[in-house]
């Protein structure tokens, strides 16, 4: 780890994690990840502003040391998920005189996590501000981006906003900056998709508070600094906003082609009415890309052979994935096949209680399809365009 300035005396302490392939066991991570702390140093008092993971908390313990640090007045914890804070305990056996600051919330947490001595803990209100002597920090709570403890902390004088999850990417990269903007966007939006999309109305209003403030910089502690606030605050305003694009994102799998030739005809049927049109095979499903493509996607065909009386377990594994990540998409199908029993979109349409779409009738055939199915593909495209065509004064075009 090397201790890099952002502004006189506030350096980014950027934990680079190049190997990590998997975060959770669940959400890809195919350019690696970072987790930064933050040093702000003020002319009385030294805060530093989030940790890193514990198995890198040597890497951070040794940058303090090698920036001069031997007093450490205050860590700032904006978040309790152990990417962040899972350094404290190293930090205050280095720095037994640190007081950690976290909202009501955060403490909690740190406390179920963490055996971190009470008298060391003390508890930070919204919009309260602390002095460093020269340098004054603002916490701001932002709660459910992604978690309930989550704050933003506000440096005054350099216009600072430390933003921890929020507007943040899983990128290892040696850039300091998000200066390879196309990159970043794709991270940042993977990362959104997967962490933030599911909690849209508290991303507006975590917007909303950061609209509040002069910025000159946004610094989360995944991925790089952004010096040019603007451009990831209008991404992130236009996925949390209700606008959606013409695109149709198709979750499938067949098992003996006849859903596969139904979904083959379908994307046929919307690309010739001019849809965007992007199916996934989600036996075999990257999560982080599905979950980006739901982003600002107006509709959402699930298409599914039926096993038992249900959809297929990878079918219902998708559907578990897009339920809970609550798409803004505002239609959706069932189309599919089945063996002997025809209640699978029923029964899949049930695992999707959080999705708020207008549902457009299934085509759910027994066997191989025939000239009906084509017949009743034709009319669900007809029905998609149509839709499309009618919610476009408010689509992205
Ligand atoms: Fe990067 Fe919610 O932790």
């Amino acid at each position: 780890m090397i201790a890099r300035e952002i502004k006189p005396g506030v350096w980014s302490l950027s934990a680079i994690d190049w190997e990590r392939k998997l975060f959770d066991e669940l959400v890809p991570l195919p350019e690696g990840t970072s987790y930064n702390a933050y040093l702000v140093r003020g002319s009385e008092k030294t805060a530093l502003i989030d940790s890193v993971h514990p198995k890198m908390a040597d890497d951070l313990l040794a940058a303090l040391r090698k920036l001069g640090v031997t007093q450490l007045d205050y860590i700032v914890s904006n978040h309790a998920e152990p990417d962040h804070s899972g350094a404290i305990p190293a930090l205050l056996a280095a720095y037994p005189q640190a007081k950690v600051l976290a909202n009501v919330k955060c403490r909690s947490l740190l406390k179920g996590s963490f055996d971190l001595p009470a008298e060391t803990l003390t508890l930070i209100q919204d919009k309260q501000r602390l002095s460093l002597g020269d340098r004054t920090l603002q916490f701001l709570w932002v709660p459910w981006v992604h978690w309930p403890d989550t704050t933003i902390t506000y440096l005054e004088e350099e216009r600072i906003a430390f933003t921890c999850d929020f507007l943040g990417a899983h990128l290892a990269t040696s850039d300091l900056y998000a200066d390879d903007e196309a990159r970043v966007e794709r991270a940042a939006l993977t990362y959104y998709a997967e962490i933030m999309m599911c909690y849209r109305p508290n991303v507006v209003k975590a917007l909303q508070r950061l609209q509040e403030l002069p910025l000159d910089l946004i610094a989360p502690s995944h991925g790089p600094v952004h010096a040019r606030p603007e451009f990831i605050l209008d991404l992130y305003r236009r996925w949390s906003g209700d606008a959606t694009r013409a695109q149709v994102v198709i979750p499938y799998l067949s098992m003996y082609e006849s859903t596969a030739k139904m979904v083959a005809y379908l994307v046929d049927r919307l690309m010739e009415k001019g849809l965007s049109v992007q199916p996934y095979n989600v036996v075999d499903l990257d999560s982080g890309r599905y979950a980006s493509s739901l982003v600002e996607a107006s509709t959402l065909v699930f298409a599914s052979p039926a096993v038992l009386d249900g959809p297929h377990p990878a079918m219902a594994s998708a559907a578990f994935l897009t339920n809970a990540l609550r798409p803004k998409a505002r239609f959706a199908a069932i189309i599919g096949s089945y063996g002997w029993g025809p209640t699978m979109p029923e029964t899949l349409r049930a695992m999707l209680p959080l999705l708020n779409a207008d549902w457009l009738a299934p085509v759910n055939i027994g066997g191989a399809p025939k000239a009906d199915t084509y017949a009743a593909l034709d009319r669900l495209a007809e029905e998609i365009a149509q839709a499309n065509a009618e919610g476009a004064a408010s689509d992205v075009e």
